[in-house]
């Protein structure tokens, strides 16, 4: 654990202290930081959920190990030297949640970045179009209206939303919209290179999150209003939940592939395009991870 060898290497340097202040009967507890290269640093993992959304990152990666858990797959390697982690997630909340809590477990990452495709909910955005979350939420926790047998069923009167990590675990039935905010440092990373991206413009916003696929109108209008979300996908909620837990910093970065709310038609390609867009968040990012330990 590289992580863990730079505490040792600062725990050395206090015993180093401590001994050569003996003489004076005084204890330095102060560690010295000791410069970190590239591959020093903990692993970044950035995940995808389809083929298509991490295939082309980890055909980039250097020195690359793949290891499986389960079902779930990691490319292990370096990108332009630093510690790069791809992981293949699989669709849908549980499966991202599963590879996300495996990750963290297993490589200890300095952060974690989910990408990939989403639906437009902002008729502003077009397909190529990518959005920073700085907040991801769960849109498929609800507590419905009561209604009798052959009373049917309104989605659009389903205005209780479910917290799923309620702060008072005691609560069985937790009403609010739990928002996760983004890892502010990473969000600045992906801010200050979003003018390399040329094939279409790079936005703020919020991510959505389901084991959805919305394509009723009027479904998609009442998430942008009441939840203010930008796009819909099905991971990064979830992703950001388990992060949270952990307390390791998280982004969800999501590009726009399809848009019914301005007739915007899904293009497969969209998924290399986000792909290329993150890796030069993470090369950003990383270099001033190393820059600040140093
Ligand atoms: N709605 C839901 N998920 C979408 N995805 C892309 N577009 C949408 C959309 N409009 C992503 C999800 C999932 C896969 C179906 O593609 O995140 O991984």
């Amino acid at each position: 654990m590289l992580f863990k060898n730079f505490f040792c290497v600062l725990g050395i340097c206090s015993v180093a202290f401590f001994t050569a202040s003996c003489s004076q009967k005084s204890i330095v507890t102060t560690a010295q930081p000791v410069a970190l290269t590239q591959a020093q640093l903990q692993p970044i993992v950035i995940q995808g959920a389809l083929p298509v959304e991490s295939e082309k990152m980890a055909s980039y990666l250097s020195n690359v190990e793949i290891e499986t858990v389960g079902g779930w797959k990691f490319w292990k390697g370096t990108y332009k030297g630093y510690p790069v982690i791809i992981s293949k997630t699989r669709m849908g909340m549980s499966n991202s949640a599963a590879a996300t809590a495996i990750a963290i477990e297993k490589y200890q990452p300095i952060a974690i970045i989910n990408q990939g495709t989403s639906g437009g909910h902002d008729p502003k955005l077009q397909v190529f179009d990518i959005v920073l979350g700085k907040e991801s939420t769960n849109i498929g926790a609800f507590r419905t209206p009561k209604k009798p047998l052959g009373g049917g069923s309104n989605a659009l009167t389903w205005t209780e939303a479910f917290d799923v990590l309620p702060d008072d675990e005691q609560d069985p039935e937790p009403i609010a919209i739990r928002k996760f905010t983004a890892d502010q440092t990473l969000l600045k990373a992906a801010q200050e290179i979003s003018s390399k991206y040329t094939k279409g413009k790079v936005v703020e916003g919020t991510i959505g999150s389901a084991d959805v696929w919305n394509n009723e109108l009027d479904r998609i209008k009442f998430f942008h209003q009441t939840y203010g979300t930008s796009v819909e996908e099905m991971e990064a909620a979830s992703v950001a939940q388990i992060a949270a837990q952990y307390k390791v910093p998280f982004l969800g970065i999501r590009i726009v592939s399809n848009n019914i709310t301005n007739n915007g038609a899904y293009n497969p390609a969209t998924g290399e395009a986000c792909q290329e867009y993150v890796l030069d968040v993470v090369e950003h990012y990383m270099k001033a991870q190393q820059a600040s330990l140093k």
